[in-house]
């Protein structure tokens, strides 16, 4: 039961009403006005042969948590209502959901091409975990160039992905440009939204076709749970490429059966990943963090736009510093990427950037050991605000040289710039690079304490 008559997802609503009431299911029993959280493994059967229709999917109910939670529903639909999809699947983290999304598409012999710069962990993914599954990753050098792009289209290839907002270098696709190509050549393409959430782009409007992103960062908001969610835009044809794609157009059930297609239609990807994909490999999200998801979503707009706002504030600031040779941040006139930003990003590029210390290394450690509002940590999305130093950490495990090739130079600092007040993390950053400053002085104005005893906000 829902408070409305009018579909969400359609464009009747605006987004911050839709955030709050997209999928909301009120409790019929005791009018419970927030969708509870439904812990529960499994669901009752009246009768032996409701069991039955059940597992036949006839009646539409729930069997199992597995393959579906009623707390877990309620969050899919406002993810579905927000992303303009056609439906949604969460999952356990954001790993999860590239990994089922991919899956979804791709078997052993198939190879895909994306973007270069993406999230370290999904270059890992589909370098060493999905080459052991015999599917094949290839990025490509220029994502701008469309001629590269054909070029290395093989007759195996199944799929393109990429990032919206790639994380940490924020070097921006085009993703109309990608999506024309996608298309042109009967590819489905994949986006990983998280860093940008559907409050500052929808990829489907722009022809992605299907959606990912790790919920446990914007979209929960407050750091507190992982979940990942698979949006469906519905808008690929699987139907047409029997061939590529056998897993929608064989029948389903055995011979003389449905098939994904015939049964679902625009929903067939997703009704296909959700049982065949998650429901089998098993990485379901628990409704209490489901509900956790639920809570964060009804907030996003408004934190999104207070991130962005800080972010550009302290990209700003951090420009006009001498200490500083570059900032990543999109919203900047002087960044590359800042005419696609104008362009498809009119709400502001996000709040997660790097800049990059001359110093190298020995003034990131300084800057990262004397910040006492930033919290140290690998994570980002989340209200508080966050400071890392890729080199040593998520990129730790590259040469020099190829972190140089991916930007990620040492003296590179990561922000996440959270929900605080703007004057105090920029204060905060000014207490930083005062002692950087000092620790480049014979005579230092002041002594950076030792970290650990600083460490108040963690
Ligand atoms: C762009 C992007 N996608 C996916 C992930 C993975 O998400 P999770 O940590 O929820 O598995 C991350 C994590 O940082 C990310 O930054």
């Amino acid at each position: 039961m829902t408070t409305t008559q009018q579909p969400y997802g359609e464009g009747n609503f605006g987004f911050g009403t839709e955030q709050v009431h997209a999928g909301e299911i009120v409790d019929g029993d005791f009018g419970a006005r927030i969708t509870p959280i439904y812990l529960t493994a499994g669901f009752l059967f009246d009768s032996f042969d409701h069991a039955q229709e059940r597992f036949a999917g006839e009646d539409g109910g729930l069997v199992y948590t597995r393959y579906g939670n009623p707390t877990n529903t309620a969050v899919e639909a406002k993810l579905t209502a927000l992303e303009r999809g056609v439906d949604s699947l969460l999952v356990g983290s954001g790993q999860a959901a590239i990994t089922v999304a991919l899956l979804g598409i791709l078997q052993s012999g198939d190879h895909f091409l994306s973007t270069p710069s993406l999230y370290e962990g999904s270059k890992t993914l589909f370098r060493e975990n999905f080459a052991r599954l015999g599917i094949e990753v290839e990025f490509v050098s220029d994502p701008h160039d469309l001629a590269e792009w054909r070029r290395r289209v093989r007759p195996n290839t199944r799929a393109v992905y990429g990032e919206t907002i790639p994380n940490p270098k924020n070097d921006l696709i085009d993703l109309d440009l990608i999506a024309g190509f996608a298309r042109e050549q009967g590819l489905p393409f994949v986006v990983d939204s998280t860093a940008s959430t559907p409050y500052l782009i929808r990829p489907i409007e722009h022809g992605a076709n299907i959606v990912v992103h790790s919920a446990s960062k914007f979209l929960s908001g407050h750091g507190a749970s992982l979940a990942g969610v698979v949006v469906d835009g519905g808008t690929f044809d699987w139907g047409r490429h029997p061939q590529r794609f056998p897993q929608f157009s064989a029948p389903a059930g055995g011979p003389g059966s449905p098939s994904y297609v015939e049964r679902f239609g625009a929903k067939a990807y997703l009704e296909y990943t959700r049982t065949i994909i998650a429901g089998r490999f098993g990485p379901t999200l628990s409704p209490f963090n489901a509900f956790l998801l639920q809570q964060g979503l009804e907030t996003l707009s408004l934190r999104i736009e207070r991130h962005c706002r800080n972010a550009l504030a302290v990209a700003s600031w951090l420009e006009q510093q001498p200490e500083v040779l570059s900032v990543d941040y999109p919203g900047l006139p002087s960044n590359p990427s800042y005419p696609i930003a104008v362009r498809d990003y009119p709400r502001g590029t996000g709040s997660v950037f790097g800049f990059t210390l001359r110093g190298g290394v020995d003034d990131a450690r300084t800057v990262v050991d004397s910040v006492e509002l930033f919290s140290r940590m690998s994570h980002m999305g989340d209200v508080r605000s966050l400071i890392l130093h890729p080199g040593s950490t998520s990129h730790a495990h590259l040469s020099e040289q190829q972190r140089e090739q991916l930007g990620i130079h040492p003296g590179l600092v990561r922000l996440s710039i959270g929900i605080e007040d703007e004057p105090d993390l920029i204060a905060d950053l000014e207490r930083a690079f005062g002692a950087l400053r000092s620790a480049t002085t014979a005579e230092p104005a002041h002594e950076p304490a030792a970290p650990a005893e600083r460490v108040v906000f963690h």
